[in-house]
């Protein structure tokens, strides 16, 4: 962590200093299940409107990897049908780059009387958001992917998700390199800035 951080309250700090780690740059082990556990926890406590819960965090390591590659290299070919053999090997290696692939998705409530399925929707991304930040302060490293295969049906349905469900993202985990990528200085300049409402009549 840079020096500059260490001044500041540790949650702060974690949060400036998280950086998304590539596949190629994520190594054995993945999370252990305790680890996982406390980013479950911590996505839990992302805001939700109406206390729905939609976070859905589907654990793929070892040997289903390949199955996930399958998967996305049969959705890959059903969606391009005239994609190349190669491409196609390709996508179905994928899920391999790294130790752990999460699918992290949304168990949204269509219907909801109160609370539309845009706010189911971010409240999910403000979990994968929560559960990337703690990946990382806890000593291990992800990324938020996505691709064609978020959007499938069928990839949705292998995975046990319902047909309601929405997945948001790959979440690729594990152990950083140590030629990890570090946080970018942040510029705010543009972002934020006060209202002023204007001069009534
Ligand atoms: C919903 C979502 C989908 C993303 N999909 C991809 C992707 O498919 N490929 C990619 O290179 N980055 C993707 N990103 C961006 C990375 O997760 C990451 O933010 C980016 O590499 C910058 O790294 P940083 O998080 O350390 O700033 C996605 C981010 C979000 C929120």
């Amino acid at each position: 962590m840079p020096d500059a951080l260490s001044a500041l309250p540790p949650a702060v700090a974690a949060l400036l200093a998280r950086a998304s780690v590539p596949p190629r740059l994520l190594r054995e082990p993945a999370p252990g299940a305790a680890v996982l556990d406390l980013a479950v926890a911590a996505a839990l406590r992302a805001p939700d409107h109406g206390g729905l819960r939609p976070a859905r965090f589907v654990f793929i390591s070892g040997a289903a990897r390949a199955a996930l590659g399958a998967l996305m290299a049969d959705s890959l070919a059903r969606r391009e049908p005239a994609t190349p053999a190669e491409r196609l090997d390709i996508e179905r290696a994928k899920p391999l780059r790294a130790p752990m692939v999460v699918a992290a998705g949304a168990a949204i409530r269509p219907d909801h009387p109160k609370i539309p399925v845009w706010e189911q929707e971010a409240s999910t991304a403000a979990s994968i958001m929560n559960f990337l930040n703690a990946i990382d302060a806890l000593g291990f490293g992800g990324v938020w992917l996505s691709s064609g295969a978020l959007r499938d049906e069928m990839v949705k349905r292998a995975l046990g998700f319902a047909a309601t469900d929405r997945l948001l993202g790959w979440i690729y985990l594990g152990t950083p390199a140590p030629d990890r990528p570090v946080a970018r200085a942040i510029e705010t300049a543009g972002i934020a800035r006060d209202w002023v409402p204007p001069a009534g009549p």
